[in-house]
């Protein structure tokens, strides 16, 4: 055995008990049995309903994360080079392209769906008079990379409304469609909108965007984990999204997805040599970070992403029939059905103020939520129900929220 076997065998052997590599089971899937509190780290009592924010890692990631960590720092020349951590790495790129259904080389990591976002972004090399068509209602995550483009590059944003109430698909797709024009070379929305929960019809959407002959780009940090996403399925031409909000991966890790197709075409230059984890592109990467993140996609897939969809929908639709009872609050996000997904937003009544409420949430009754998002221009509260997430906690949610709105 050579040297660098023989350092590859002991980094898999010391890691986590082997955990990283997948050589071990680690978490069970969260439907052959109930998640346990303990299975995070969690605050003893805290109902946390934010992941759409930022998700919790398992203690399972964590372990993960940490024990690679302390190997690598015992040798980090030894232990991050070429022949031991880099194969390594390229494992949790292998398990990411599987679980969003796409090919080896389509499927990179970065650190954020901000830092896919712009990746796509910069890699299009758009002309000054190109048009990118955007709806009202996308993160700045998903906004500022075009809003660069526009600032620097002369590009010019087609915002289309998304009014508040509408959710019927087709209609969606028609605003979008009507604001195609001859110079517009991409449509780029949210899968899931961060500020009501809306699931675009991204299918319809980019089968449009095919039609017409313009890229289709989605921002996906509300969909990965949270309901099931085939890249291939919805037919998008780049697809970015987060591994530490639903799939509950390290902080500063991410996905991108660029379509073989659409490669010639979207060249970041992270990306220009090679999308592997580690490249002339990228420089030094997080490496426990990224095993970490292997490890919290291995216990999603191993949950079935199918079920965690069900089970998240469940609670939420349940959150949705409870809240709809208490007076001083509107649902704003969509029925039950094809355009509901586990983000739950409702608008508060003008005498409540979106901030102190979910303060005192935490503050009195131990329940993290978020206010809505300044810049969406409403006075709301975001729940996300999540596989970790229980009908205790929806009771408990409901029972504070009536509380504090005196209902
Ligand atoms: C729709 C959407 N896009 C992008 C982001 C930013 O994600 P990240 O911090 O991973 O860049 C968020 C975060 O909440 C989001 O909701």
């Amino acid at each position: 055995m050579n040297q660098s076997s023989s350092d590859r065998r002991q980094f898999l052997q010391t890691v986590a008990g082997g955990v990283v590599a997948g050589l071990l089971p680690s978490g069970q899937p969260v439907h052959a049995q109930t998640t346990a509190a303990s299975d995070f780290l969690l605050s003893e009592g805290l109902a946390y309903l934010n992941t759409g924010t930022i998700g919790p890692c398992r203690r399972a990631t964590i372990e993960a994360t940490q024990g690679a960590w302390e190997v690598l720092e015992a040798n980090p020349v030894a232990h991050y080079g070429r022949d031991v951590g880099q194969p390594l790495i390229e494992d949790t790129r292998t398990l990411a392209a599987g679980f969003l259904g796409c090919d080896l080389d389509e499927l990179a990591l970065t650190t954020s769906t901000t830092n896919g976002m712009n990746a796509i972004a910069q890699g299009l090399r758009l002309a000054a008079g190109d048009r990118v068509l955007l709806t009202d209602q996308e993160h700045s995550g998903g906004l500022h990379c075009w809003q660069y483009l526009e600032r620097h590059h002369g590009v010019k944003l087609d915002i289309v409304p998304i009014p508040r109430g509408e959710f019927r698909a087709a209609e969606l797709v028609a605003a979008v469609e009507n604001a195609i024009r001859p110079d517009t070379r991409v449509i780029s929305v949210s899968h899931v909108l961060s500020s009501t929960g809306l699931r675009m019809p991204i299918v319809e959407l980019a089968a449009l965007a095919k039609s017409r002959g313009v890229l289709c780009v989605v921002d996906g940090a509300q969909a990965v984990g949270a309901i099931r996403v085939k890249v291939r399925e919805l037919g998008c031409d780049a697809y970015a999204t987060s591994g530490h909000k639903w799939l509950m991966g390290p902080k500063g890790t991410g996905l991108l997805f660029i379509a073989k197709d659409a490669q010639p075409l979207i060249r970041p230059m992270a990306l220009e040599e090679s999308y592997r984890t580690s490249s002339n592109g990228t420089g030094v990467v997080n490496l426990p970070g990224i095993l970490g993140l292997g490890e919290a996609i291995r216990y999603l897939d191993k949950a079935d992403m199918t079920q965690v969809e069900t089970h998240n929908l469940e609670l939420r639709n349940t959150l949705a029939e409870r809240l709809r009872a208490i007076e001083g609050l509107t649902l704003v996000s969509p029925p039950a059905g094809a355009l509901a997904s586990p983000l739950l937003t409702a608008l508060l009544a003008e005498r409540f103020d979106r901030a102190t409420v979910s303060q005192r949430l935490l503050e009195r009754h131990q329940i993290v939520i978020r206010p809505t998002h300044a810049e969406f221009g409403f006075n709301g509260i975001r729940f996300s129900l999540h596989e970790f997430n229980t009908t205790h906690d929806v009771e408990r949610a409901v029972e504070a929220v009536r509380r504090e709105l005196g209902a």
